[in-house]
């Protein structure tokens, strides 16, 4: 449908890109998009630096054993999290992935595109969430489980030994009803996505999925939540954007 509209738009802008594939009330969300949807200079005051800012909503839809998941965490999402920090980046984790799910007799049954170990890992991320409460606490958590090329509930044990994070209560809630629901929720917040993901890890950052921000993302993150966030560039994106010799100031 945007295709059609981006080809119709072909004749009444200079220069539109056909690569612009978000709705029209997103176009000013960021330069990049404003520019492949052909409306940069509409969308100069919106693009404008705002010492208000609100911090970029990056949300990671993922499934605890995809390799290209744990990748992404390893190689990008954590360190540009801890780099820049809540007030640049609001960061939200949605385990569950390409999993299905079916109601059975006793709440949810769900399968897992790396198998029973996957559920069993996505379960014990999505309780540490709910649990853990503090994203100080639980990123860090799933990071260091991320890491790991065992077993979930050994990864568990051993990433909660090393931080200091008390999993009883963790790993109760992941075969628990309470456990059962949260993911149920996980599923609920995947499945309403849209357009709905077609593989994981799938980045949503400010409500928009693209496949070229998400091509960039993959591999430089910290640039692409620099060039989206609407802030006074913190000292990490200043450098970086001065570097790549980008015009920084007036995105
Ligand atoms: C992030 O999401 C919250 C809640 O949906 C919203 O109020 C806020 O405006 C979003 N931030 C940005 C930068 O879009
Ligand atoms: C952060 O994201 C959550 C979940 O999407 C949202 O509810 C919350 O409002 C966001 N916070 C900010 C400061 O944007």
């Amino acid at each position: 449908m945007w295709t059609r509209v981006c080809i119709v738009l072909v004749g009444l802008v200079y220069a539109v890109s056909c690569d612009c594939n978000v709705p029209p009330s997103l176009w000013c969300s960021s330069g990049e998009v404003a520019q492949s949807c052909g409306v940069y200079e509409q969308c100069r005051s919106a693009l404008m630096r705002d010492p208000f800012a609100k911090p970029v909503n990056l949300t990671l839809y993922y499934e605890s054993l995809c390799p290209d998941c744990k990748q992404f965490i390893n190689d990008q999402l954590y360190n540009v999290w801890k780099t820049l920090g809540e007030d640049v980046v609001n960061l939200t984790l949605v385990p569950y992935g390409n999993a299905r799910e079916k109601k059975g007799l006793k709440g949810w049954d769900f399968t897992c595109q790396h198998g029973e170990q996957e559920c069993v890992g996505n379960l014990i991320e999505t309780c540490a969430i709910a649990l853990l409460e503090k994203k100080t606490a639980y990123v860090p958590f799933i990071y260091c489980m991320e890491g790991m090329d065992i077993e979930p509930a050994k990864a568990a044990q051993k990433c909660g030994e090393k931080l200091g994070i008390d999993i009883d209560d963790i790993m109760k809630c992941s075969t628990s009803s309470q456990g059962n629901n949260l993911e149920h929720e996980m599923a609920l917040l995947t499945d309403a996505l849209n357009p709905p993901h077609r593989y994981v890890p799938w980045i949503v950052i400010n409500d928009i999925h693209t496949e070229k921000m998400q091509n960039k993302a993959q591999s430089h993150l910290l640039e692409v939540i620099c060039e989206t966030y609407k802030g006074d560039p913190p000292t990490a994106c200043s450098k970086l954007l001065k570097s790549s010799g980008r015009i920084y100031k007036d995105l």
